[in-house]
């Protein structure tokens, strides 16, 4: 029996080994971490992860041919190909800080399966690293190599939080690279045959090992321009009068560009977007390429301006002070969907708001209090670390922020309503009940294009929605400072 072992259970690494185990029942898989409450957490009814589908996978195979633990060496000791699916976070000191993707965990983790394996083992890239890591990672594996032989692949994940189950079962593509080399090439198949088990075979493509690392960088940074690009053309949209839902529109139905990815909103969040183009800006840099890194950056820079521009509107809109004032904030995951808060536009405006000194009240339907008053005392980049290498849950906005358990609660003596996450429930809430129950004048600030505009400025509401006609309200305010 094939075994396949994947270090790191997370957002990655637990969904994309459920799906091989019940695709490939004659694979053994185990998932392990380092992380005691993450296994614990796989091992119950309440996974670590709000994932749409995953209960029922993880269900169907879970003590079966799926296994997750904390055994690390011992999996990895068994295994024949190895998964390395661990954190890359962006690094926060020393050479390249604030860009280059910091390495520490793929490195112990490539250190740790060189000290334990006593056979052959494939060892694949499924963490997002930076191009020509595998060359770094095949150094440390070979200098502790003790005659074993490793072969290192590039196989990055493409799934989107939300619909990660979806995109493994069907994906558009699975994407490995390897070395070009008869060793390589074997390995490449050998890892093709585990996802030709449910995908079709034009979908598996097969490249040198760079091309794969580089891919991967470059499809999110490619993703993240759109959303950057519409988010500018929103600010434009608010200065003349277009709908950018209708620009968009009329943009996306040309077939040369397409419809996806084109949705205004308050900026664009997740673990990824940022730091893997923070990552190709670096590797730019490094190869004297500065106007193509600026290129990229520029990207980042639209996002962050989107925030602050969006903080700026609720300022300016309410007499240019929200001290003491009560604002609920609806929404704080990075997008519907998924319980995932790293890197969500909702930190920066929830710090923006609270810079200001206002009291805010925060309601998702999938995020916990705990999570939030981590998030907003974290300081930035440090959440991608293992859970218990992370500072300990402060209360990030102390008295000014609480958070509950209903969009009602949020909005109750409230002045004002910022919808930061695009949740099905928040369209179907009862304005006309929320109007009754807030300050006058009751503002609405839309960063998600979720309410119906018209509908509430009927109910009395002064609406702001990204990228639409401006309430005259807000005609004569600054949108930036
Ligand atoms: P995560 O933070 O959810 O999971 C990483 C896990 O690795 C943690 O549970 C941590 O405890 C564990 N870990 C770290 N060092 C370890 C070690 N030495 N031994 C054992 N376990 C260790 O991160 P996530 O989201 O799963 O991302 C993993 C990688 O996949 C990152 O490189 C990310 O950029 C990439 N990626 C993430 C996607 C996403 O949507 N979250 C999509 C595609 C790629």
């Amino acid at each position: 029996m094939v075994k396949i072992c994947c270090i790191g259970a997370g957002y990655v690494g637990g969904p994309t080994m459920a799906v091989i185990a019940v695709k490939c029942p004659s694979i053994e898989v185990a998932v392990v971490d380092i992380s005691v409450s993450r296994i614990q957490a796989w091992n119950s009814k309440q996974l670590p992860i709000y994932e749409p589908g995953l209960d029922d996978v993880v269900k169907q195979c879970r003590g079966k041919n799926l296994f997750f633990s904390t055994d690390v060496e011992r999996h990895v000791a068994e295994a024949d190909i190895v998964f390395v699916s661990v954190n890359t976070p962006t690094k926060t000191r020393g050479l390249g800080a604030g860009k280059a993707a910091d390495l520490t965990y793929w490195e112990s983790a490539a250190r740790m399966i060189a000290d334990v394996s006593k056979s052959d083992k494939i060892v694949v890239e499924k963490s997002t690293v930076p191009v020509k890591t595998a060359e770094a990672i095949e150094r440390i594996l070979t200098h502790n190599s003790k005659g074993i032989n490793y072969q290192i692949l590039s196989n990055p994940e493409f799934l989107a939080e939300g619909t990660a189950v979806q995109d493994l079962f069907n994906p558009d593509r699975v994407l490995i690279g390897g070395r070009e080399t008869p060793e390589g090439r074997k390995a490449v198949d050998a890892l093709k045959s585990v996802y030709a088990h449910w995908v079709p075979e034009e979908k598996i493509l097969c490249t040198n090992l760079w091309s794969a690392e580089l891919s991967k960088l470059a499809a999110n940074a490619f993703l993240a321009q759109r959303i950057s690009s519409v988010n500018a053309m929103s600010a434009l949209c608010e200065a003349t009068g277009a709908d950018v839902a209708q620009v968009a529109h009329a943009v996306g139905t040309d077939s040369r560009i397409g419809p996806k990815f084109l949705k205004a909103s308050v900026g664009f969040g997740g673990s990824c977007f940022q730091k893997d183009i923070l990552n190709l800006v670096y590797i730019c840099e490094c190869n004297g390429l500065g106007e193509v890194g600026g290129y990229w950056r520029q990207v980042i820079k639209v996002n962050d301006y989107q925030k602050s521009r969006f903080v700026n509107r609720v300022v300016s809109s309410m007499f240019n002070t929200v001290a003491g004032k009560k604002v609920a904030i609806l929404g704080f995951a990075f997008k519907k969907d998924t319980g995932d808060t790293r890197e969500t536009a909702a930190i920066d405006v929830c710090k923006g708001l609270i810079g200001d000194k206002a009291r805010l009240s925060i309601y998702d339907p999938q995020v916990s209090e705990e999570q939030i008053q981590k998030d907003l005392a974290m300081n930035k980049f440090e959440w991608d670390h293992p859970a218990h290498l992370q500072p300990a849950a402060g209360a990030g906005g102390g008295k000014q922020v609480s958070v509950v358990g209903d969009v009602y609660e949020a909005a109750e003596g409230a002045h004002a309503l910022c919808v930061l996450t695009e949740w099905e429930e928040f369209k179907g809430v009862d304005y006309g009940r929320i109007y009754g129950s807030m300050q006058k004048p009751a503002f609405v600030f839309d960063g998600r294009n979720v309410v119906d505009v018209e509908k509430l400025r009927e109910i009395g509401f002064i609406v702001y929605s990204i990228g639409k006609p401006l309430d005259p309200w807000l005609k004569d305010m600054p949108a930036v400072a």
